[in-house]
């Protein structure tokens, strides 16, 4: 029975019992239910140590299709919870905390976009999976930053493009590839605080340092990169790569995957324009706590759902980056 304070609240507001150990209660709750638990890197540390899969959004979205669970816990931002839904309509897909969303995703209202793509007919609309259900019911194929190149450059050169909703991420694919898609004018607000200043500084200090950017980020500070990449290229780059120091410019949960993965390395997070906040950190993928996440198995809600209209639409596009990342190899 949902409570009306856990409805306002977004989340299961209950104090769990004292002495129970956690981590073990989780493991035992996803065990009896038949649960599997997803989390992204920018997740708190312990999170991403819990679960069964931990990964960027493209590999989320790929693990997500093939589970046999019946219960999805995601552990991240909830579009990433309605992109499992989308595909998972028959299992029961829950997310530690409601309210977790995504200034990105935010940065593109479903009527100011409609009315951008009817202003602009005949365009093939390319998204980024950091969007809405609704957003992505309107567009032909979604991407994730692990994809988006190759996916682009799988439409023919003169294909005319409309590119949604980050322009950071479009401006860079279209320098890559030489296209020049229309651009959305979203943005993540935790990726464009990143100061070209301080990683200047940062490389003066650490000359050997190799500097890893995600593409979310502005073109002066992408500008800086040794490597531009989703966050599990960006992973991958640190492990296979021989330096032994680098400078992280993406959100700061990364951290914990590159240095278990890399225990012999030095990885340095950029800091933000201002001392005043902890601004390279998503304050909504920090949402999700081992006490919400407990909750949430136990009273196995908030439950992401999605209205059966849009879910049609927008499976469509997903599936088309699934398969074209299938043949890819990616
Ligand atoms: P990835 O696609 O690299 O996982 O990034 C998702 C995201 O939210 C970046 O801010
Ligand atoms: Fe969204 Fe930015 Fe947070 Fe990624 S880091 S989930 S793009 S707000």
């Amino acid at each position: 029975m949902v409570r009306k304070e856990w409805e306002e609240k977004g989340f299961v507001d209950e104090p769990v019992e004292s002495g129970l150990d956690l981590k073990v209660e989780i493991r035992k709750l996803c065990r009896q239910k038949n649960a599997v638990i997803m989390a992204h890197y920018y997740t708190n540390g312990e999170i991403q140590e819990l679960a069964d899969f931990v990964g960027d959004s493209l590999a989320l979205a790929q693990k997500a299709a093939k589970t046999t669970a019946d219960i999805i816990v995601m552990c991240g931002v909830h579009f990433m919870g309605e992109t499992a839904k989308i595909l998972c309509p028959e299992k029961k897909v829950l997310i530690p905390d409601a309210n977790a969303s995504c200034s990105l995703a935010e940065s593109c209202p479903t009527t100011e976009f409609s009315r951008f793509l009817k202003e602009h007919p005949g365009y093939t609309v390319i998204s980024y999976v950091n969007t809405t259900a609704a957003t992505k019911a309107m567009t032909d194929v979604v991407v994730t930053s692990g994809n988006a190149r190759q996916i682009v450059e799988s439409f023919p050169k003169d294909e005319k493009i409309i590119f949604g909703p980050d322009r950071n991420l479009g401006r860079y694919i279209n320098t890559i590839t030489g296209r020049n898609m229309l651009l959305w004018d979203g943005a993540c607000h935790v990726h464009e605080q990143f100061s070209v200043e301080k990683i200047k500084a940062l490389k003066a200090a650490h000359p050997q340092a190799k500097v890893l950017v995600h593409p979310e980020c502005k073109e002066e500070v992408a500008g800086l990169a040794d490597v531009v990449g989703s966050t599990a290229v960006l992973l991958k780059y640190a492990v296979n790569h021989e330096e032994k120091e680098f400078i992280v410019v993406t959100e700061s949960g990364i951290l914990h995957e590159m240095r278990k993965s890399c225990p012999d390395k030095t990885f340095i997070p950029a800091p933000p324009e201002s001392d005043a906040c902890a601004c390279n950190e998503c304050k909504d993928m920090k949402m999700v706590t081992l006490e919400k996440l407990y909750n949430t198995l136990k009273y196995e809600w908030p439950e992401v759902k999605v209205d059966a209209g849009i879910a049609e639409k927008a499976v469509r596009p997903i599936h088309r980056m699934l398969e074209i990342s299938e043949k890819l190899g990616l």
